[in-house]
């Protein structure tokens, strides 16, 4: 297996480990329904993959005719996403902070699977997500337990598949939801295909870890998609508890 050492004690190599293998194919399971049923739309032929990696769903969403163009932070990565998936373009761009200055037109859809999570920043770069979208944004992230919407703020290890600067703010899934209208987009819902993975399942003594949501620019009826309201998010009360 090639090594690719990014002066951090670790190697791209994770990308490849059994452990990844195993959780993208249950996720792109899922994901590739979703896109084929949107694509019957027709309005599906460029695609953004937002925090690609190495190219593994990149890869998959060339596979289905579908014109993609991968954003990663680090140069490295970019590098052997290049070689990897050549029918794809990448680009290197942090998108935790403004895209103003950067020439990025929107793409009809906006493909961005386990980063929000790892960001100092994730409402902004929800905001960023919104610029780069024209119909449909599907995001996989880690969310908080809780029915609020609030964050956990995480030290991160110092691996590459992690954030840029390993501390990143977790939502809840309020929080996400909240940040997505917030930031523009117009309905928001919960993807309810089973992804056959422990971290999209929630048992006696686990949350769910991981879900998937369609962010859009309109209705989308589909049956495995449940529509989320707008969640409240009232001023911090600082009310002890009194009797
Ligand atoms: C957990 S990996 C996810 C890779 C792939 N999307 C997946 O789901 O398997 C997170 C990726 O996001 C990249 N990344 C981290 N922070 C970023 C940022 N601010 N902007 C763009 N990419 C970032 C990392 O370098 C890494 O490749």
């Amino acid at each position: 297996m090639e090594s690719l050492e990014m002066g951090t004690g670790f190697s791209a190599d994770i990308f490849d480990s059994q452990h990844y293998i195993e959780i993208n194919e249950a996720r792109w399971d899922a994901a590739e329904r979703v896109v084929e049923a949107l694509s019957a739309g027709g309005e599906l032929s460029t695609c953004y993959d937002v925090g690609c990696g190495p190219g593994w769903f990149a890869e998959k969403l060339v596979g289905l005719g579908i014109d993609v163009t991968g954003i990663e932070a680090r140069s490295e990565l970019v590098d052997k996403a290049r070689k990897r998936v050549p029918g794809a373009t990448f680009v290197q761009c942090d998108l935790d902070v403004p895209l103003l200055s950067r020439h990025l037109s929107a793409a009809d859809f906006v493909f961005c699977f386990g980063l929000l999570y790892h960001l100092e920043n994730p409402f902004r770069a929800i905001r960023n997500l919104y610029q780069l979208t024209r119909h449909y944004c599907l995001v996989e992230s880690i969310m908080i337990p809780g029915d609020s919407p609030q964050y956990c703020l995480v030290q991160e290890s110092s691996n590459v598949n992690q954030g840029m600067t390993h501390c990143a703010l977790i939502p809840s899934l309020a929080a996400m939801t909240k940040m997505l209208y917030a930031a523009g987009f117009s309905h928001v819902y919960r993807c309810r295909l089973p992804v056959e993975h422990p971290d999209f399942v929630e048992t006696d003594v686990v949350y769910q870890r991981r879900s998937i949501l369609l962010a859009a620019h309109g209705r989308v009826e589909l049956e495995f998609l449940e529509q989320l309201a707008v969640p409240q998010a009232p001023k911090y009360s600082f009310l002890k508890n009194v009797c």
